[in-house]
This record gives structure tokens, sequence and C-alpha cells, in this order.
């Protein structure tokens, strides 16, 4: 276990922050003991740290997921179920099921993170969510050590959402491993986002395979996200808002230009948030270390020192601008996490 430890590398935001402690989790059995021996002791469930934003100190245990490990459970001419555990790197088992040519995930490549963090937010992007292909997500209660099986039902999934996002299940379960199904023979690839189509166009392929759509994929993260490596940040800072189609008409007699989304819900519509941000001014305006990115301004980034309260500064600031001029308020998609002083 390591004591007193900067987080700066466990967190793509780079926010400087430090935990009392931090055991690096190699399997359940891990967990469990660490339940057992350190009752009182608050803990946080840490993946790569990709959609979390530190506000302090963490006073307590965190635990940075690397159970590792991809087993197939069963197989037949068309699908195939695989376990996954949730230390496992999420790109890195969207490339493995590319490899095996196994469909149904090529879309959602190069999103980070772990595994274990995908069913949270539903992960998604270019037409695909993660929704799709989970069977059930296996988890233990973090005070009391029981076993749970959630099914893909129970997970109760929405666009960037699930159970485990509901105000009392936050930090109750950790997810130590997601079961799939993937597809193997006859998988139509889905090609349908505008910016595959086209990247496809260009280079003259007519029947894309499952690694030709995650290399769009991951030519189109390139050019549009930044790499937290370079510049801090944790992807996407706000959900897009639903609205209903009155409010849609209302922005449309001043914006018409405004872009918009089906939802599964047939009265609302999905609007980006990047665009109202954009529109109102905020694209690669700073508070300090603080900033919205020059090129997407629905990314929030660190540009070296900043903390976890200037960009919640920055965060705030923006949804009360859209609130006064959209009248449409934006929710967070990042954890924020802050810990009893
Ligand atoms: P962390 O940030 O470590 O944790 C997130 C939350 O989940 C925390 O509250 C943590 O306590 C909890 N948690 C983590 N692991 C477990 C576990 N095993 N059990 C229980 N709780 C756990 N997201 C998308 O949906 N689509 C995108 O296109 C996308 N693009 C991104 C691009 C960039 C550049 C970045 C930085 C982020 C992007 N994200 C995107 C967000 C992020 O990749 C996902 O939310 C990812 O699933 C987070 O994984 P993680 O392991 O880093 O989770
Ligand atoms: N736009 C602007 N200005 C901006 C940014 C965007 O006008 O500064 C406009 C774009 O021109 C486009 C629209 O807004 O018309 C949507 O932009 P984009 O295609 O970049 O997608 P997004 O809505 O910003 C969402 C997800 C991403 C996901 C992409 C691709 C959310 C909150 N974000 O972004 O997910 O990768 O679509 O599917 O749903 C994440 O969750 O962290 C994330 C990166």
């Amino acid at each position: 276990m390591l004591k007193n430890i900067s987080l700066k590398k466990y967190n793509t935001f780079g926010i400087n922050v430090k935990a009392d402690w931090l055991a690096q989790i190699d399997s359940l059995e891990q967990v469990l003991t660490i339940i057992d021996d350190l009752p009182d002791m608050p803990k946080l469930i840490l993946g790569e740290g990709s959609n979390v934003l530190f506000l302090n100190d963490y006073k307590g245990i965190i635990l940075h997921n690397n159970i590792k490990g991809i087993k197939v459970i069963d197989e037949n001419d068309t699908e195939i179920i695989i376990d996954v555990n949730g230390g496992e790197n999420w790109h890195d088992f969207v490339m493995w099921a590319v490899n095996n040519n196994y469909g149904g995930i090529e879309n959602l490549a190069l999103i980070p993170g772990k595994v274990g963090a995908a069913p949270i937010q539903n992960i998604g992007a270019y037409g695909a969510e993660v929704k799709n292909v989970i069977e059930k997500v296996h988890t233990v209660n973090m005070l009391t050590c029981e076993p749970k099986s959630f099914s893909k039902d129970a997970c109760n999934f929405g666009y960037r959402h699930s159970v485990f996002k509901l105000p009392e299940n936050k930090h109750k379960y950790f997810i130590h491993k997601v079961r799939f199904k993937l597809y193997k023979k006859k998988y139509r690839v889905n090609t349908a986002y505008g910016i595959i189509q086209k990247i496809f166009e260009r280079k003259k392929i007519s029947n894309p395979k499952l690694k030709d759509v995650a290399e769009a994929v991951i030519e189109i993260r390139r050019s549009k996200l930044p790499d937290p490596k370079i510049t801090g940040n944790a992807g996407s800072f706000f959900k897009n808002p639903y609205i209903k189609i009155d409010k849609l008409k209302e922005l449309q007699a001043v914006y018409p230009k405004i872009p918009y989304y089906e939802t599964d819900l047939k009265d609302r519509l999905k609007i980006p948030a990047g665009w109202l941000i954009d529109q109102a001014g905020w694209k690669a305006k700073r508070l300090g270390d603080a900033g919205v990115h020059p090129k997407q301004a629905l990314v929030l980034v660190n540009y070296g020192m900043a903390t976890g309260r200037d960009i919640k500064k920055l965060a705030e600031m923006i949804i009360t601008d859209i609130q006064d001029k959209y009248d449409i308020r934006l929710q967070p998609e990042v954890n924020y996490i802050e810990s009893i002083e």
C-alpha cells in the first residue's frame, strides 16, 4: 500500500491532490480483505481516473482497479459470451475483440478508462453505447462484501446513465467483472455516423470491416479530442441536454442552424452542449490554468496547475451563463470527488 501519495498520474485531468493511501488491486480477494480490515476508512474505487474531478485531498484509501482477465464463457456460430475483469483497459479489450473478429464495440475504440467503469455511465460514442453488448455486471457491496449481479435490465441504462449513478448507489458497489455478448458471423458494422462514412469515402472503402470502423473512430477522436497525456481533461465535461420539441422550436427561431438529435424518448431531442457553450463565446476562454478547449467547447482542460476547484468554478460559470442565455441547465458528466476533511 502506498501512503500519502500524489494522485496526479491517477487522474486524466492531472489534478495534484494526495490520497492518504492507495492500494493496487489485482484480485477480488484483496478488495474483500481491505473492506474487512478497514471497515471505517473511506474508500474510493478508481479505474484510469478519466471521468473524475478531485476537489481536495482524499482522506481514505484509493482502490486502484487492476484486476485483469478475459474469459470466453460460451459461443455459437453467431455470438460469443465473454467475461472481462474490471481492471482491463477498455480500448485494449476493444482491439482484442476487433482482432478476433467479434463485433459490437468497434465504434467505442479509444475511449479511455477501464472495463469496470464502462457500465457506470454507459459509455457511448459514434452511434454506439456499451449497454447494447452488456449482459450482466458482477459486483460486491463495498460495506458488506456481499456479491450481487445486475442483469442488463437491472442496470437501467440510459444516456450516460445507469443504476450505479443513482445517489444512493454511488461508491456502493465494486464492479469486478462485466459479461458481454459480442457478434460473429452476419454482424453488420454500424457506420451510420456521418463522419465515419466520410472517412470511408475518402479511403475508398466500400465494404468496411470491424478494423476499418475502429481505425476511422480512432482517427476522428485523435483529431477532435485533446490527449490527456499532453493536456489534462476528462472528455466531455457536461452531458448533452435533452429538451422538449417546443424548446427546440424556440431556439430555432433565433438559431436556425442549431444541431439536434433524435432520442429514444418521443417528445425529447438532444442538443449538443458543446454548441451552446461555443455560441455563448466560451471556446478557448481561460480562468488561470483552467480552460475551455479551443477546438471542442464541451471539454474543459487543465493547462498545468489548475486545481479541481478551479475547474469546478469555471464549470459553474458556464452553467450559470448557459442557464441565463438559453434557459437550459447543463449537468456535469464528470464525477466530482470531494473527501470529508
Ligand atoms: P474513473 O474515472 O476512474 O471512475 C469514474 C467513476 O466510476 C468514479 O466515480 C469511480 O469511483 C467509479 N468507478 C470506477 N471504476 C469502478 C468500478 N470498477 N466499480 C465501481 N465504481 C467504479 N466517455 C464516453 O462515454 N464516451 C466518450 O467518447 C468518452 N471520451 C472521452 C475522451 C477523453 C479524452 C477522456 C479523458 C474521457 C472520455 N470519456 C468518454 C469518459 C471516460 O472515458 C469514461 O467515463 C470511462 O468509462 C471512465 O473510466 P475510468 O476507468 O477512467 O473511470
Ligand atoms: N460543436 C460546436 N462547437 C464545439 C463543439 C461541438 O459547434 O465547440 C457542435 C459540432 O459541430 C457538432 C455538435 O456540436 O455539430 C456535436 O459535437 P461532437 O460531434 O464533437 O460531439 P459531442 O456532442 O460534443 C458527444 C459525446 C462524446 C462522444 C461524441 C461522439 C456527450 C456528452 N459527449 O460529444 O463523448 O465521443 O459525441 O459520439 O455525449 C464523453 O462522454 O466524454 C465524450 C467525449
